[in-house]
């Protein structure tokens, strides 16, 4: 299709917008309620354009002017101008923007002075400042003055829609943006315009916005209405470091944007990556972040005669390790590290491991697994039957969830462009009819996602794995049983329940499901890196002690993990490597402080076995190091020589063993063969995303003790296996 932009001729794609079409030509156009995720609706009436079409004859044949070989096919112009964003550009279709019509730059101004009527000036105040659509383009597109000389309306400016989102209902501009998110993202109809005209303000239900997804209206409030609360008047937008990262609290593994000012994590926004997380993070991801700036551990510690820890050197730590282990050898040491911990720390540990004999070695959570041929998250949007299974997604993939409920309105990916993802994609429709048919959800407790699901039961995941693979009385499990043999890409997810009930009948039965049905499998992991290490050889070798089994161990050094309340028995010498004085901290005989995952380098490998990379934000941490550095701190005492003593040592090492160039991944992954899954008998754990301390309003993060993420407590077990 042929479409000429401000006399540019562009080759586009039939069904592309008129506005994508002007950006595709390099030009540019002002808009507020367009969104490359949400359906057009044409709210803003700014993306104005003055556009025309060739028309045809009854013949078929173009209507032509000019004579002869001059003659052209005779555009017939829209009398006035019309918005591009829903508009679809048509065969022969020429565009004319303000910066080649005079129209559209007045009718532009226009509107802009319509928009900035009610508008308060708070730019030089407002948080958005520095990132505000509303601001850049008043000074690109507007007449610099406004005709409107009555008193502007006034209204209530800090009106909380949760514990974490305000809105200042002065400043909306009544685009639409935050409705249509609700209603055709996670699919709430929590949130609509009230009362008309120029009393119209947004408001929600009672009782507020739903915790899960509600973070991301603050991403997409193309002013300064809708305000995440955690970070508000904490920064402006050009004082932030923006670093460009990947969130490790759960296995999806979304892009996200950490802003650090002064050394302090003030706010992480979402970040785009089409694959994943499309453009939003889930509530804790967003706002679970204050524990990586408070009360951080930043020197090493070390117990005292008096038996009390006290700042010391790294050197001071060895020593104090060496002393611990007099007597001792590295066969007595156990080392357990936390399942987001990156693919570096993991192959470092592996090489201490092999390079010591040492038998004890673990990372958690770890749970059973199955397969290894995961379907990619777009996969799943784009299937035409999801079968969930023992998992309550909202606590172990939220953005998994709201995959899931793409597929349920068709799975329509967003189109890309040389600009980007389309900035208004026809095919979307506002309010989608959903396809509920096509997804069952059966766990032990209800959650969001059942509320959504053409079929849901309530069932102990071991009862409803055997009607799945054999036969139900439960109509919800014959209806998923069905679902998995009619649908054409059938997918059954498996989460932390129906992983701890898989007994080895229950594996092969659902070997043969899925070779009957051609059912793809996600299993998912415990933690966000979990499916990464478990590519590498870190599970207990013969006699070798689990992270279940700590207390048995003579020595341990435990990475970010806090298995310990007071008073529970504990390794002889315990070395705790952890970002805060943690209960088990407290309890260590030496403390190495710990970088978080938003200052780390390295890689993660998210649920679809794509790998991720890690960028370190400035974050203020001290002496804090990653658990490579612990390992060689260890090793120092020991007097061993480890062959992986930096990041550079342990991605040569990976990107050899994984055939890519780890350090150079795009910020958007790569799945890449992880090749063999190393396996062992695993403890039960239930995931939970919220965690105690991640909010500033718990008391125990007041306390300065605070419980990490990912961090819980394992069930511990007596004896060996
Ligand atoms: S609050 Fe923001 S996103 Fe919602 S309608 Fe108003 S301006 Fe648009
Ligand atoms: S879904 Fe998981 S990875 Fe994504 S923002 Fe939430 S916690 Fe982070
Ligand atoms: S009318 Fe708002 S972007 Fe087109």
């Amino acid at each position: 299709m042929k479409v000429h932009v401000d006399g540019i001729s562009l080759d586009l794609p039939a069904g592309t917008s008129a506005i994508d079409a002007v950006f595709q030509a390099g030009k540019d156009v002002p808009y507020f309620c367009a969104h490359p995720y949400l359906s057009p609706v044409g709210a803003c009436r700014m993306c104005l354009i003055e556009s025309g079409s060739p028309r045809k004859n009854p013949d078929g044949s173009f209507i032509m002017e000019g004579e002869g070989d001059a003659a052209t096919p005779k555009i017939f112009w829209f009398p006035k101008p019309m918005a591009a964003c829903t508009m679809m550009a048509t065969e022969g279709m020429q565009i004319k923007t303000a910066a080649t019509s005079e129209i559209v730059a007045k009718s532009q101004a226009g509107m802009m002075e319509f928009t900035l009527l009610n508008h308060p000036l708070d730019c030089p105040t407002c948080d958005k400042g520095g990132a505000c659509e509303l601001q850049d383009r008043a000074f690109e597109y507007g007449y610099g003055a406004s005709r409107f000389g009555f008193d502007r309306r006034h209204a209530e400016k800090h009106y909380p829609l949760s514990d974490y989102v305000i809105l200042d209902q002065e400043r909306c501009i009544h685009c639409k943006r935050c409705v249509r998110y609700f209603e055709e993202v996670p699919g709430q109809e929590v949130l609509d315009f009230i009362e008309r005209g120029s009393h119209t303000f947004i408001d929600t239900a009672e009782g507020g916005l739903p915790v899960g997804f509600q973070g991301n209206i603050t991403d997409i409030c193309p002013v300064g209405a809708l305000l995440d609360n955690v970070a508000r008047f904490r920064g402006r937008n050009w004082e932030y470091d923006h670093t460009h990262t990947t969130c490790t609290l759960c296995p999806v593994g979304c892009s996200i944007t950490v802003d650090a000012r002064n050394g302090s994590l003030e706010r992480i926004v979402a970040g785009e990556n089409r694959e994943v997380n499309e453009a939003w993070i889930c509530d804790a991801g967003r706002f679970g972040h204050v524990f990586a700036s408070e009360n951080r551990l930043t020197t090493p510690m070390i117990r005292n005669e008096d038996g009390e820890l006290v700042a010391a050197t790294w050197d001071q730590a060895v020593d104090a390790i060496r002393a611990g282990m007099a007597g001792l050898d590295a066969h007595d040491l156990a080392i357990f590290l936390n399942a987001d911990s990156t693919l570096e720390e993991g192959i470092a540990a592996e090489a201490f491991v092999g390079l010591t004999g040492l038998a004890s070695v673990d990372y958690w959570p770890r749970q059973a697994t199955y397969g290894t041929d995961a379907p990619t998250l777009t996969e799943i949007a784009q299937s035409d039957g999801v079968v969930v299974l023992g998992a309550d997604l909202g606590e172990e993939a939220p953005i998994l969830e709201l995959r899931i409920l793409e597929m349920l309105r068709g799975g329509i990916l967003p189109a890309e462009f040389h600009h980007g993802t389309a900035i208004a994609d026809l095919r979307l429709v506002e309010r989608p009819a959903r396809k509920r048919e096509k997804l069952a959800v059966i766990s032990s407790k209800p959650s969001r996602l059942s509320e959504q699901a053409g079929f849901s039961a309530q069932m102990d995941a071991a009862t409803a794995l055997a009607g799945l693979t054999g036969s139900s009385d439960n109509a919800a499990v014959s209806a998923a049983a069905n679902l998995l043999k009619t649908a054409e890409r059938p997918i059954l997810v498996l989460g932390a329940e129906a992983l701890a009930s898989l007994s080895g009948a229950a594996r092969s039965a659902l070997q043969t499901l899925t070779q009957r049905t051609k059912t793809r499998i996600l299993a998912l992991p415990a933690g966000a890196n979990a499916r990464g290490l478990a590519s590498l050889n870190l599970v207990p070798r013969s006699g070798g002690l689990r992270y279940d089994q700590l207390s048995q161990a003579r020595v341990a050094l435990i990475s970010r993990l806090n298995p310990l309340a007071e008073g529970q028995s504990r390794p002889r010498f315990l070395i705790s490597h952890d970002t805060h004085l943690t209960a088990t901290a407290l309890q260590a005989d030496v403390i190495l402080p710990a970088v978080t995952n938003y200052e780390k380098r390295g890689i993660t490998v998210n649920l679809e076995g794509r790998l991720l990379p890690l960028r370190p934000a400035a974050l203020k941490n001290g002496e804090a190091a990653d658990f490579i550095r612990a390992l060689s701190i260890v090793a120092e005492a020991l007097e061993i020589k480890t062959s992986i003593r930096g990041i550079r040592s342990a991605q040569n090492l990976l990107s050899e063993r994984l055939g890519v160039n780890v350090a150079e991944l795009p910020i958007h992954g790569l799945i890449a063969p992880l090749g063999m899954r190393y396996d062992a008998p695993a403890a039960p754990y239930t995931p939970l995303l919220w965690k105690e301390g991640m909010k500033r309003s718990d008391p125990v993060y007041h306390a300065g003790m605070i419980e990490l993420p990912m961090a819980s407590t394992p069930t511990f077990v007596a004896g060996d296996d």
